[in-house]
């Protein structure tokens, strides 16, 4: 799921090798495009980095090596609140209009992320809510739970507060209008893949 690169761009510039999937070959090529670049530190301290790319299903990353990886950072569609292919591309998950489908659909990623993830390390995931007939649509916190239900544990909740977008100005009208808050938040759930043999009963207590 990553979109036009920019985690990528950011693990090349961090000294992270990377591998980046999404099921749009236009993302793909555009991320390839952004990766483009070279660039210096004055004292060479940021190490050469490998940064692969490829076409490929979240549900599915059958070319990644189980456990071989060190640090998940994804950023999935917010159901279909955007959609990221006009021409409805089989697998976009941003063509899924149901919540609760959406979640389901989300499980299989979270599956796929806990099988790729080394043991007692970091999944990172980027997700917001959206509002449909006024009402609240909890999409980040019914994420949250498919990947609770794989045997992630949440390790945090980081509020990124959004202000200042583009559709800003477009929302500020609507809300007073039609008497609703604006959502100007999104979620960075942090979770940790358990260790192996890690007893688990102290956080089943509290988060199932
Ligand atoms: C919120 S965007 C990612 C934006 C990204 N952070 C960036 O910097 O541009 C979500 C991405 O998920 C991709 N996507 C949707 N369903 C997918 C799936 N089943 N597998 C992989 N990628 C998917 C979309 O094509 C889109 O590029």
């Amino acid at each position: 799921m990553c979109g036009s690169g920019t985690t990528l761009v950011e693990y090349k510039l961090t000294g992270r090798n990377g591998i980046g999937v999404d099921i749009n070959k236009n993302s793909i090529m555009l991320t390839r495009d952004r990766l483009n670049f070279s660039y210096e530190t004055i004292d060479n301290s940021i190490p050469k980095t490998t940064q692969k790319t490829y076409i490929g299903d979240a549900r599915n990353l059958n070319k990644i090596e189980t456990e071989s990886i060190d640090l998940i950072a994804t950023h999935p569609p917010y159901a279909n609140i955007i959609p990221y292919s006009k021409e409805r591309i089989e697998g976009d998950l941003s063509n899924v209009h149901s919540i609760k489908e959406f979640a389901e659909e989300m499980k299989d990623v979270a599956r796929e992320c806990f099988r790729v993830l080394k043991p007692n390390h970091f999944c990172a995931i980027l997700i917001g809510d959206t509002r449909r007939n006024l009402h609240y649509v909890p999409v980040a916190f019914r994420t949250l739970n498919s990947f609770l239900e794989v045997g992630f544990i949440l390790r945090e909740d980081i509020i990124k507060h959004q202000w200042q977008c583009k559709s800003t100005p477009y929302w500020v009208k609507k809300s007073m209008e039609s008497n609703f808050l604006m959502i100007m938040h999104e979620h960075l759930f942090i979770f940790r893949k358990p260790a192996e043999n890690e007893k688990l009963n102290k956080y089943k207590e509290s988060m199932f």
